[in-house]
């Protein structure tokens, strides 16, 4: 089974900066489809024909109307995106988004028939209190467990963008948890200080589906280096 390899731009580029990514990025067109780039939604439409597939980093839980600022699902459709992030933790605490509202959007992407990678992730007071799971719980809970086709990414915050990952029996753990949950099969990524040293390492030894990279993925050859692993 092919893994799915998702590059996270954040709030990261220019138009210049990701036409040159793309240049630079030397990845085989056969792994094209199991290889996602989610850019800041300005600049998606500029690259839908590049090869890769993409996706937005967010969007409304409406679905349209007068929401000054935000996208809806179907614009993001219209622009290209097959993908789109959402519920993650620096879009939680920044824009104060709540599991009801996330699950909100993720019926919205279902509707515009654009595939969520809903991550869910602990903080590090939670995890030293050892309430991950009931946290994780508890932001997936407004899933049945009869849902079809989840694509979760697991990001502890502590690991965002610190160079700490947890160990391969945590990751295991957490992910076998998130699978069991469900009835149905359901694909669970890891996200948190991925790089081309420790990606083969977590897909090899953790029961995981892909990954979610944000820093190393700036950096074209480093991520082609994680992209060519799925
Ligand atoms: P990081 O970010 O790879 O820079 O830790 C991952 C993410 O936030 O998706």
């Amino acid at each position: 089974m092919p893994k799915l390899i998702v590059a996270n731009f954040k709030m990261h580029g220019t138009q210049a900066f990701i036409e040159d990514w793309f240049t630079n990025f030397p990845l085989e067109k056969a792994l094209s489809k199991h290889v996602v780039v989610a850019l800041p939604a300005t600049y998606l439409a500029s690259f839908r024909d590049y090869g890769l597939c993409l996706s937005g980093q967010n969007v409304s839980s409406m679905e349209k109307g007068a929401f000054t600022s935000q996208i809806s699902a179907e614009m993001l459709k219209d622009c290209g995106a097959s993908y789109c992030i959402i519920g993650h933790s620096e879009a939680r605490e920044q824009l104060n988004e709540s599991n009801e509202s996330i699950h909100d959007k993720y019926l919205q992407l279902k509707d515009a028939n654009i595939q969520s990678i809903f991550c869910v992730g602990e903080s590090l007071e939670v995890k030293e209190s050892k309430m991950t799971e009931s946290h994780l719980e508890d932001q997936l809970s407004a899933f049945d467990n009869d849902s079809e086709g989840l694509i979760i990414a697991y990001e502890p915050i502590w690991a965002i963008g610190t160079g700490l990952v947890p160990t391969i029996s945590e990751i295991t753990e957490v992910v076998t948890n998130i699978k069991e949950r469900f009835n149905n099969p359901v694909k669970v990524l890891y996200g948190g200080s991925v790089n081309a040293s420790n990606a083969q390492n977590l897909l090899e030894k953790t029961n995981i589906d892909g990954l979610l990279v944000g820093g190393a993925s700036l950096n074209p050859q480093e991520f082609a280096k994680i992209a060519q692993l799925c």
